[in-house]
């Protein structure tokens, strides 16, 4: 059995403090909540005061972003080895706002995952179509699309330690949600594109995050699906009731 994985991405808020108190709530809960993994996601300048909030308790810590070089001349970018620096074991990539907003593509998505798996992050690869591509019928194939660049040249090792995250473009920050049967759909297509691309084996260990406004009320239901192996959170990340009582959700369905 996979175990769930309840990630929360701050994006582009929290201040120093409210989100060490934001992950000291979290951290103090974590307890409770051993039947999950959990893993919180902020800002990249608050990275090591989170880890200070989370102290020993079991609360991953990941980045939203790196990029793909060691070090050098790279003016405003954060490495791998700068993320492990401060604590962190896990990095987001390729999310749909940095495929939109901030133009980055497949190959990127492709380079960073290579340098976070070699320095020993695991990464969660973000996929997701856009509205029109779902109305156009063409989820499966630009879920297909992003998988194969933002993967190319994984081993099947290194694909069974990296998480995949689905999150439909139209479903984030929206409210609306993919239905479970929505979401179960394309996670399925997934794990049989990787039980295809590498075997069996690799396709039953990989976890697919769901992500798309989950919330406390809509989280059973997801998490319920064969194929959603834990979830991505926005908005409902920010409090730690919510994202406390999404994890609860996951740690019901474990038992
Ligand atoms: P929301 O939960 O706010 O819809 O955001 C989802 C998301 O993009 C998580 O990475």
């Amino acid at each position: 059995m996979r175990k769930f994985l309840i990630a929360g991405n701050w994006k582009m808020n929290t201040t120093a403090a409210s989100g060490a108190e934001l992950a000291g709530a979290v951290a103090a809960q974590a307890g409770e909540l051993s039947a999950v993994d959990l893993l919180v996601c902020p800002p990249s300048v608050y990275l090591a005061g989170v880890k200070a909030a989370i102290g020993d308790a079991n609360v991953a810590l990941g980045a939203q972003n790196m990029y793909h070089e060691a070090s050098g001349a790279f003016t405003g970018e954060v490495s791998a080895d700068m993320l492990k620096d401060v604590g962190c074991t896990h990095v987001i990539l390729g999310h749909s706002e940095r495929r939109h907003i901030l133009g980055e593509t497949d190959e990127d998505i492709n380079k960073k995952t290579k340098a976070a798996l070699a320095a020993g992050l695991i990464p969660v690869v973000c996929v997701g179509e856009l509205l029109e591509e779902r109305e156009a019928g063409k989820t499966a194939e630009v879920i297909q699309t992003q998988f194969d660049g933002s993967l190319a040249g994984l081993t099947a090792e290194q694909v069974a330690g990296t998480v995949i995250a689905y999150e439909p473009v139209w479903a984030i920050g929206t409210g609306k949600v993919a239905t479970p049967e929505q979401a179960e759909e394309v996670h399925a297509d997934l794990r049989k594109l990787i039980a295809e691309r590498y075997n069996a084996a690799t396709a039953e260990a990989v976890r697919i995050l769901y992500g798309g406004s989950v919330k406390p009320d809509n989280a059973t239901e997801l998490l319920g699906q064969d194929d959603v192996d834990g979830a991505l959170i926005g908005g409902a990340s920010l409090k730690a009731a919510d994202f406390v009582a999404i994890a609860k959700a996951g740690v019901e369905l474990s038992k």
